[in-house]
């Protein structure tokens, strides 16, 4: 039978996001932390270089490629990074940083792209290669210092570029040559080092000790930067932001919302204000354990047990687009009704993390178009005038999971798989009722706990259980049965936009069946979803 108590794994901030602007408080650390700053040309790989910086210890943020002089100036960046892009640096309107990028006497990595800029900006000239360079290839070093440092000369490098450099700026020397780029990285006495392939990628096998080699050897930056470090950081910032107020934060559970509980709570105590509201779409134990966690921390949790008024409100309906606009009003009528309670309350506090920021300022981001809507980008209605407070918005979920153990949330509830805020009520298809939500938690519960038990569970993006609006015809010892059919699904991704799906054992599965078929009441049938993301989604609704 199902143990229990099963840990749930949510891991999404509550239906309201960017409702107001938030304050920007600038600290003592911001000033005297190393910082690199990556300007952004567009290429997919713009926030990976941003993560690899910061895992050789150096904190980086990235900013548009136009970003003006102060705006740069006031990061107080020891160097910058220009991204690779889509244009060609000679094109008509091909983006282009301002002047004071190159005037700033900072060292600067450019990579594909910005390595065409800087050859350009500087004197040298671009042009169409003989032919595009993409995939693996093979550069020789001249010399193993700067950025080859410690490497040996031949090394396996990734490309993806159309145009070369034709000719070095002035002052400029090769560093590296490909069979096809006869100038695959350049550099000057500067500090300033273009390079053709892309460190960034995993596909270059010394990639990491290439950035490296560019933060420490060429920049002589320190590497002591860690995501525990940026906790006494944040303190600082939510102390100076909110000085003796009061905030209101809306836990979901999920780690982005509790880690922020976490480290607001460290900041300011009990002016804190959490309010955790069950909404009865959560999963098997989940409003107990969720509350448990975060109390026995002494942290405290103010529960509001609406679970009634959400399943009334969501009788009969069966739309899915509906259900989510059901769910984020009548959780913001909820916690409406919280905040009053708690007046006066002036800041609202939100998990909102890096690569939320990030999404939200993709050039493209505007054009998508709306596959489901994310409810929990509504915002909370004007006449609450909350201030935001968001502290871990300059971070990305593993830096967040870091920043969560170190301030002594468990292992378990840090590395929780994602969960929509609307929560099994996507799961459910069709109409919500207690008798499905039952049926699709005890079977999530079951698949969690299996996935758990051979140590996959943190080896996949997402696990579901799903309940069709299907039954089929089965038999369970001498009876025919006519009863529910329960698909599961579970996924690979590294940011829920793609996702592969898993190929759990199929010894696993087994288990997960039979454990099902024999422990949910009304279950006889169990399907596993094979689809990728695209073309499927990762939830059914
Ligand atoms: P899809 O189904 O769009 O899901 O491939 C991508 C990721 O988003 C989660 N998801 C949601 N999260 N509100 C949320 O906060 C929602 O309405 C919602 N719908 C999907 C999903 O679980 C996956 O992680």
């Amino acid at each position: 039978m199902l143990k229990t108590p099963v840990s749930p794994q949510t891991s999404v901030d509550p239906p309201i996001r960017h409702s107001r602007e938030s304050g920007n408080p600038s600290s003592l650390k911001e000033k005297t932390r190393q910082c690199v700053v990556v300007l952004d040309f567009g290429s997919q790989y713009s926030p990976l270089i941003v993560r690899r910086i910061r895992e050789c210890g150096v904190y980086a943020e990235l900013m548009p490629y136009d970003a003006d002089e102060a705006a740069v100036r006031a990061l107080n960046p020891r160097a910058l990074v220009l991204s690779g892009g889509p244009a060609s640096a000679y094109a008509p309107g091909a983006p282009h940083p301002q002047p004071h990028v190159w005037q700033a006497g900072l060292p600067i990595l450019g990579i594909c792209y910005g390595m065409q800029l800087m050859a350009q900006a500087l004197g040298g000239s671009v042009e169409p290669a003989a032919r595009r360079e993409y995939g693996h290839a093979m550069i020789h070093a001249e010399h193993s210092t700067g950025i080859f440092a410690d490497l040996a000369p031949d090394q396996d490098v990734w490309m993806s570029h159309g145009d070369h450099i034709a000719a070095l700026p002035p002052g400029f020397q090769t560093l590296a040559s490909s069979a096809n780029s006869p100038i695959a990285a350049m550099g000057n006495a500067q500090g300033m080092i273009g390079i053709q392939f892309h460190p960034e990628v995993a596909h270059t096998p010394e990639g990491m000790a290439i950035m490296r080699n560019f933060l420490f050897e060429v920049c002589g930056l320190r590497g002591d930067w860690t995501p525990a470090a940026f906790i006494d950081e944040a303190v600082a910032d939510i102390q100076a932001q909110v000085g003796d107020q009061r905030v209101i934060l809306a836990l979901s559970g999920g780690v982005d919302s509790t880690v922020a509980a976490a480290l607001l709570h460290r900041a300011i105590g009990d002016r804190l204000i959490n309010v955790f509201v069950d909404n009865g779409l959560l999963r098997l134990n989940e409003p107990d354990w969720v509350e448990k966690s975060l109390t026995s921390l002494g942290i405290p949790v103010r529960r509001v047990d609406a679970r009634k008024r959400f399943l009334d409100a969501l009788a009969g309906v069966t739309d899915p687009e509906r259900k989510r606009r059901i769910i984020g009003e009548t959780f913001i009528h909820v916690f409406e009704e919280e905040a009053q309670r708690h007046a006066p309350v002036d800041f609202l506090a939100q998990g909102t993390i890096y690569s939320d920021v990030i999404e939200s300022r993709a050039p493209d981001s505007k054009a998508a178009a709306r596959i489901k809507s994310h409810h929990n980008v509504g915002g909370l209605p004007d006449t609450m005038r909350l201030t935001l407070v968001e502290p871990l918005r300059k971070l990305f979920k593993d830096e967040v999971r870091e920043v969560g153990e170190e301030l002594g949330l468990s292992h378990e509830l840090v590395w929780r798989h994602p969960f929509p805020g609307p929560g099994l009520a996507v799961r459910v298809l069709g109409a919500v009722t207690e008798e499905k939500l039952h049926i699709v938690r005890l079977a999530d519960a079951i698949l969690t706990e299996e996935l758990r038990t051979a140590s996959l569970y943190e080896k996949y993006w997402q696990v579901l259980a799903v309940l069709p609006d299907v039954q089929s015809v089965g038999v369970m010892g001498d009876e025919r049965t006519y009863y529910h059919l329960v698909a599961l699904r579970a996924i690979e991704s590294q940011d829920a936009m793609t996702a592969n799906w898993a190929h759990i054992p199929h010894d696993v599965l087994a288990r997960i069946s039979s454990r099902i078929v024999n422990e949910v009441p009304h279950v006889n049938r169990v399907v596993y979803d094979i689809t990728n993301k695209p073309p499927a989604t990762i939830e059914w609704e």
